[in-house]
Formats: structure tokens, sequence, C-alpha cells
């Protein structure tokens, strides 16, 4: 299993583009199996759910090519519709195959999937949306086994608001299932995240008539199917907001180009509070804005409470944490949408920092300085937040188990140590050899004084 190695304290500098976005790229990809011609996306990113997702799609049929930063979806045989546990237990998001694959081919199996370190992730909202058009739906041997009724589902009115807001993956679901539906389908409090318009944007290419993306109430009429598209997914919002921290956090300049600023609104209010300059360079297209960050010595403490969008992201709490535990003064910090998503704060005090958690909140008492230490990753994001931690501490952290963090970044440590950085990939055996980490030091000090 591989590891990084970072040597904090460096300055970051230099310019840097967003990717394309995990979260939109996976249901895009799941929807493009309800198209009959070939759908073609552009900057899809190289991750490993990504690989999974295409694993599956070409489980359940389809072709898919990939050249580059582009994938194309052509469908060859459409009578598969089982999602084995095999894959759905590797990655979450294989639930979006289930409403495409019961709209296209009139039924779909697919693993139920477990909870996961960030907490219990029920299912319950897509199922009850999917029964709402005509499905029926049961459970064998742990899977989902969804099938329409003869003449296919058929337009409902849904509402989808459950205890912690809407459902983004949901709300995808039933709004993919819908557009090939007879009739109209109304969504009321359907997600508003940027992700579901980017799916509405395809499926509107794609010949479907979706009205309302982006706000709580989506209309979708039927149509009986869908042609081919080209479209390019939207850059990572949450891959921006990370790397603004990063800015941030090690006192650097930064510019980011590819930059969804639109869809980081929550997320910008709170780093201005906290005394983090967003300069916005150019926004002739708001989703594709480019950005220089820049931050005060001194940082500012915030209150912060995750919700859904158009509310500060849960994606990007614990980045923020991270950032927060060098600010001068107490910030708390609350997770509305997964109360358990705290899997960072142990491992941040490791590093130095004063945390106090009760229940889904966390108090910040900010220090000066944290120190690097060995740290464990258990989910993407506090992944994240800690290698933010780690480029700020003084000596060296030791990031273990980075393959959460693969999932969801592009080549990161390569990434930011174009921006002088000093982040190492090491294989962890190789971390028993006591010379590797020494290396590896010796070199971050010799680019330091260069
Ligand atoms: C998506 O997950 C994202 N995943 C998550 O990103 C993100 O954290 C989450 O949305 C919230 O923004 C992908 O897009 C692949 P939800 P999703 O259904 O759709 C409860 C990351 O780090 N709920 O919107 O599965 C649920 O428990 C990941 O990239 C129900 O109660 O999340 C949670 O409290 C992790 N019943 C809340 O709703 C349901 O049927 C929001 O979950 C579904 C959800």
């Amino acid at each position: 299993m591989d590891v990084f190695v970072i040597e904090g304290g460096r300055r970051l500098d230099g310019s840097i583009r967003v990717l394309g976005a995990k979260n939109a790229a996976l249901p895009l990809l799941a929807a493009s199996l309800m198209s009959d011609e070939a759908v073609t996306l552009e900057d899809v990113p190289d991750l490993a759910d990504i690989r999974s997702m295409v694993r599956l799609l070409e489980e359940l049929g389809c072709a898919v090519l990939r050249d580059g930063a582009s994938a194309t979806i052509r469908t060859r045989d459409d009578a598969p519709w089982h999602a084995r546990y095999d894959i759905v237990r590797t990655m979450r998001a294989s639930i979006c195959v289930l409403g495409p694959l019961l709209t296209k081919r009139g039924r779909a199996r697919v693993s139920m999937p477990g909870g996961c370190t960030i907490g219990d992730r029920p299912v319950d909202l897509h199922l009850r949306g999917l029964r709402a058009l005509g499905a029926t739906i049961e459970l064998d041997e742990g899977d989902i086994v969804a099938t329409a009724p003869p003449g296919g589902l058929r337009g409902a009115r849904i509402f989808l608001g459950g205890n912690f807001g809407s459902t983004v993956l949901g709300t995808i679901n039933v709004m993919c299932a819908a557009v090939l539906a007879r009739g109209r389908t109304i969504i009321e409090a359907a997600a508003c995240e940027p992700e579901v318009v980017d799916v509405a944007r395809l499926l509107t290419q794609m010949g479907a008539q979706v009205e309302g993306a982006g706000t709580p109430r989506l209309v979708i009429e039927g149509v009986e199917r869908l042609g081919g598209a080209r479209y390019t997914v939207m850059p990572d919002r949450i891959e921006a907001g990370t790397l603004m921290c990063a800015a941030a956090i090690t006192n650097s300049l930064l510019t980011i180009e590819n930059c969804p600023l639109d869809a980081l609104l929550a997320f910008w209010d709170r780093l201005e509070e906290i005394g983090v300059r967003v300069e916005v360079l150019d926004e002739r297209d708001p989703l594709r804005a480019t950005v220089r960050v820049s931050a005060d010595r001194v940082l500012r403490p915030v209150q912060v409470t995750t919700q859904p969008h158009p509310g500060f992201p849960t994606d990007l709490q614990a980045q923020l944490m991270a950032l927060l535990c060098l600010a001068e003064g107490n910030s708390i910090v609350t997770e509305k949408i997964f109360g358990e998503r705290f899997m960072h704060v142990p491992e941040l005090a490791r590093m130095g920092a004063n945390l106090y958690r009760q229940g889904s909140t966390v108090v910040v008492s900010g220090v000066r300085q944290l120190r690097g230490a060995p740290v464990m990753a258990s989910d993407l994001r506090a992944s994240a937040g800690l290698v933010l931690a780690g480029l700020s501490a003084r000596g060296t952290t030791i990031v273990n188990r980075v393959y959460h963090l693969d999932r969801g970044y592009e080549r990161l440590d390569e990434r930011l140590g174009r921006l002088g950085a000093s982040i190492e990939r090491v294989d962890e055996k190789d971390l028993e050899r006591p010379a590797t980490v020494a290396v590896v030091a010796a070199r971050a000090s010799r680019l330091a004084s260069a």
C-alpha cells in the first residue's frame, strides 16, 4: 500500500487546473447506458472510482473506450442487469446504475451498498422514488431487485426529502428513471447540487426533457428514446476547494484555473471570513473561473455547518477543519449531513491540533503550528484534510492508506509537487527501511534551500 511522506512548511507557487468532477462523472457514466447511441464524455478524471464504474458498465454490456480524459460509452448488449456485490462493495456510487438500468432494460439487480466509514448510508429515498414510478422492489440475498411494470415506468409526483435533506444520487437515480418513463414526473425536494444539474444537462443533450435542475422541483416529461451526445464533465468543486485550502494553509499564492466558483459560494464565504483572499481573474464562465488565492498570516476562527447545496458542502468539512486548526481562536464545525464524518479528528490531534468533539460538533482551538506525525487516512476527504495538515506542519508527516485519496483526487502528490510541495509517494514496505524517510527529508531540505 502506498503512503505519502510530506515535509511540511514549504510555500506553494504557480498555477493549477481543476480536473473533471468525480461525483459528476460517475452518474454521467451511468446515465450513458440509457442511450441508444454513443455518448462521449470529456474531462473524465483518471481515478480508482471511475475505473470501477467503467468495469461495471462493461459487465453491464457497454463498450467503454478511454482516450486520455475522454470516455466513449456504447451499449453492445442490453441483456445484463446485475451490478454484482464485488464491484458495489468497492464503490458505493455503483448505486447510480439502478435508475438507468431499470428504466432502460425494465429490470435491475444491484447489490445493496453497505455502510461506510462516514456512517450509515441508507438508500430508502432512492427506492421510494422508483416505487412511485411503478417499480416493484424486493430485497434478495443482499441485492435490490427492481422490476418495471409491463409497459414501463410511468410518471408520478415524488417527494424526495429525508431527515438530512434530499439525496444527491437518489435524485439522479429517480431523474434518470423518469426520463424514459411514460408521462410527466414531478420531483419535489430534489437535491440542488451542481452534479445533479450536470447530469440533467447531459440528459437534455441526449434528448430528454428536464426542467428545474438546480432547484428543489424537477419537472420531467418522459421521452421514448435517448440519442448520443458529447459532453464535458463539470470541474470538481471539492478538488477546487481543497486546492484553495492548500494555498491558505501554506500561506502561499496560487492561481487556480477551471474553478467552479459559482458552485462554491458557501465555501468562499467561509474562506473570506477566515481571511483567505480569493481574487477573481476571469469569470466569463462562472463554473470555469480563474482565481488567485492567498491568505493572511493571521487566520480568523469561524463557525461552519455543513448543509445540502447551496450550503457548505460536507465534502469540504475535513479540509476546512485542517485550516481552522491554525486559526487564532475557537472555531465550531457542525456536520449535518453525515454526523459521524470525523475520522480526521483524532488524526489531526496526533499532529498537535486542539480539537474537542461532542456528537456532530467539533470545537477547534487554533494552535500556532501543527507537527508532523504518522497518520492514518480513513476516508477520501479525511485523507485530503490530513494531506493539507501535513503541508503546513513542521517536520515529516506520513499519511498512510492513500488509496482512499486516490479514489477522488488524480495524482494529487505529483500535482502539488509541481507547485513546490515536498510530497512523495512511497510503498509502505519501503518505509520499514529508515533510509527512505531520511532520503525524502534530505531531498526536501535540499529543495528548500535551493
Ligand atoms: C453524494 O453521496 C456524494 N457521492 C458524496 O460524496 C457526498 O458527501 C454526498 O452526496 C452529500 O453531498 C457521490 O456523488 C458519488 P446523499 P450520496 O444521498 O448521494 C441521507 C465524496 O467524498 N440519505 O445526498 O450517497 C444520507 O444518509 C462523497 O466524494 C437517506 O437518509 O449522499 C445523508 O445523511 C462521500 N436516505 C444524506 O441523506 C437515502 O435514501 C445525504 O446523502 C439517501 C440518503
